[in-house]
């Protein structure tokens, strides 16, 4: 399989904050945010892969900023780390007021898919090609996060 850069799977998905989207007091909800970070993430890889993905771990995620109704949100998911069968992504949200054009970071997911088979078996993908230094520190970081995921998993 021919090796994919994060570059050739990026994703970038921009959403209106509509009122279902909101609590009580008009802010995107978190559950709503974390299915739009799941979804944007599993694009990526499944561009990555070819293949199917399931999500196996998202790392904790903090809420920085509170999203507003009526705002739009826009999410980047990059693929920042390979294994044989199993991809990290990382998700950037930013929210944006396009009244006043003022533009916010929000948040940064990392999650891990698998790539599976029609019987949910998971499949090896093709290898991350770095193309550029920004790619090879975040997959230096990638790495670090990898193992303790997997350093946790054993503790189980
Ligand atoms: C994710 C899943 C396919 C892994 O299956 P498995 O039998 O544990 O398979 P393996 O042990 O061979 O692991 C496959 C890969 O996943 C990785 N993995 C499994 N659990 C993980 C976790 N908690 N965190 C990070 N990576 C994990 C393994 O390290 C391995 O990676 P590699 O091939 O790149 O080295 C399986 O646990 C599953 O189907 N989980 C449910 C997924 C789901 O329903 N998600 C929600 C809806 S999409």
């Amino acid at each position: 399989m021919k090796p994919k850069s994060p570059r050739e799977s990026m994703v970038e998905m921009t959403e209106l904050v509509l009122p279902n989207d909101t609590n009580l007091l008009g802010n995107l909800l978190g559950g709503r945010l974390m299915h739009l970070v799941d979804v944007a993430g599993a694009m990526a890889a499944q561009r990555h892969s070819n293949r199917i993905v399931v999500t196996a771990a998202i790392d904790s995620v903090e809420f920085n900023h509170p999203v507003k109704q009526g705002q739009m949100i826009t999410l980047k998911a990059k693929v920042t780390w390979v294994g044989r069968t199993s991809m990290e992504v990382a998700v950037e949200v930013f929210s944006e007021d396009f009244m006043t054009g003022e533009r916010k970071f929000t948040n940064r997911a990392y999650l891990t898919f698998v790539a599976v088979d029609s019987s949910s078996r998971p499949v090896e993908v093709c290898k991350l090609l770095l193309e550029t230094d920004e790619d090879r520190k975040e997959n230096e970081a990638a790495a670090i996060r990898r193992a303790e995921r997997i350093r946790k998993k054993e503790q189980q």
